[in-house]
């Protein structure tokens, strides 16, 4: 499936048939715009549009960048005709209806209770407010807890919402000191617990297993942000693409609430987050009055259990439409899609490690890999990991390789690999292997960036 003419037919042919529906009439001259004056604009446009990084192809494993898939781009850009807002069904039914059944979709995947209350949100910085905002409404005096490599935003969040916070250590696999923490549970003073199911930097995923045990002694609330790992629950019924992680993404189904990001591994332009709380009372908090709003209907309208007022109908058109085509399911649909992830990291992982030019800093879970160029100290790891990241990219349009760089404490580094600490901070290499391509693709950009260390080897005199 491709944008190309036919696709774009569709778009055209609805478009006729939704204003044909409702009768023609003429837009007003006010809103006309000169050929002449689109023509320049569009060229200026599409030109700097042209300065992005190529995000859509398996050369770029840089950050968690990819476009939707033509199937969302479709049913995003039919609903812009009508451009629905889901805030209330004055706004757009049958787009909320879907919203619905999407959520269902995801509270199924995360075999949470039937009746889990959820909705998409513009972000998973927004669904994650919500969720630590309905902690907080549950534990008003205790603070909110999370790993050092939770996403910065909790933190944040957590500001904004004038939370004390909490951070935990990470054990050497990159997950939250589950010991540390059960320490810190006996002072009573921890009101929630926010678990991440895979981290941004390094893609690690929190023993949420062993949260929820220390929970049965302990009276918080576990959240969890599966921002960018959550689809990975497709693949956690078996150990084979997981591992421990497996567990992990099965106990999602008894934690407070989960975040999880439909853009970014569901396929969908940005616009999609979402929000699932397993206990549906955590409505109340939501109760508020709106003097313009809530009368077509006596069914639920998605504004009254979101903090957000407007928001995308095409967001949630998108992702049912998508969703129909590309199921939740194990294996085909999108468990395939992200099988073809993980193998891309395991490979990649394969390829570094017992390399004598390489060196992977963790063994993956999912489908992020960090690495890098073997060397005496960290000063030198660090600079070598900067000239590759900057000489990959900067190749010819054809050729040039987009990864990323992660900043890792020094010290940390230099006792794990028995190298000399000789900076604070380091920067080391990381690639998010975020498109199914990546499985084909590997080996190559494996090689370019092998090609890149032995020239910069070579000219260091190493
Ligand atoms: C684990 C995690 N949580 C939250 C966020 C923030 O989500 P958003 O960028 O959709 O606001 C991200 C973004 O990368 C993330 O990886």
């Amino acid at each position: 499936m491709q944008i190309n003419q036919s696709s774009l037919a569709l778009i055209e042919q609805f478009a006729e048939q939704w204003q044909q529906h409702w009768g023609m009439f003429t837009p007003d001259a006010s809103l006309a715009v000169s050929p002449d004056v689109f023509e320049k604009a569009w060229a200026t446009y599409t030109q700097r549009l042209m300065g992005n990084y190529p995000f859509h192809h398996p050369r770029y494993a840089g950050q968690m960048l990819k476009p939707p898939h033509p199937v969302a781009m479709l049913g995003y850009m039919a609903a812009m005709f009508i451009n629905p807002n889901n805030h209330a069904l004055d706004g757009g039914p049958p787009t909320s209806e879907m919203e619905k059944e999407v959520i269902k979709q995801l509270t199924a995947m995360f075999n949470l209770p039937h009746n889990t209350l959820g909705h998409l949100t513009s972000s998973g910085t927004i669904a994650n407010l919500e969720a630590l905002w309905v902690a907080n409404k549950l534990h008003p005096n205790k603070k909110i807890a999370f790993s050092a490599d939770a996403h910065y935003t909790h933190e944040r969040i957590c500001s904004v919402l004038g939370i004390e916070t909490i951070k935990i250590p990470t054990n050497n696999n990159g997950t939250i000191d589950t010991n540390v923490l059960a320490d810190l549970l006996q002072t009573d003073t921890i009101g929630t617990v926010v678990a991440t199911a895979g981290t941004t930097g390094l893609g690690m995923v929190d023993a949420i297993n062993e949260l929820l045990t220390l929970q049965k002694t302990y009276p918080f609330r576990i959240h969890v942000d599966a921002a960018y790992g959550g689809f990975f629950r497709l693949l956690a019924d078996d150990e084979q693409y997981l591992g421990v992680a497996a567990q992990s993404f099965r106990a999602i189904a008894h934690c407070n609430s989960v975040v999880i990001d439909p853009h970014k591994h569901g396929l969908q332009p940005y616009g999609c987050g979402c929000v699932l709380f397993s206990d549906p009372n955590v409505g109340r908090f939501y109760q508020h009055d709106s003097p313009y709003t809530y009368f077509t209907s006596n069914e639920l309208h998605l504004g009254e259990i979101s903090l957000e007022c407007s928001r995308a109908g095409a967001a949630a058109g998108a992702l049912w439409l998508t969703l129909q085509c590309i199921p939740l399911k194990a294996d085909t649909g999108l468990g395939a899609v992200l099988k073809q992830c993980i193998t891309a990291a395991q490979n990649w992982a394969k390829l570094l490690d017992n390399n004598s030019n390489w060196q992977l800093f963790i063994e993956p879970q999912l489908d992020i890999i960090a690495y890098f160029p073997k060397a005496k100290s960290t000063a030198e790891v660090d600079e070598l990991s900067y000239q590759i990241f900057d000489t990959a990219m900067n190749a010819s349009p054809t050729e040039s390789v987009f990864v990323s760089l992660y900043n890792v404490d020094a010290t940390i580094l230099a006792q794990k690999f028995g190298i000399e600490a000789n900076t604070k901070r380091c920067r080391i290499l990381r690639s998010a292997l975020l498109k199914p391509e990546h499985a084909q693709y590997v080996p190559y950009l494996h090689q370019q960036l092998s090609h890149i260390l032995h020239k910069l080897q070579n000219n260091y005199g190493r």
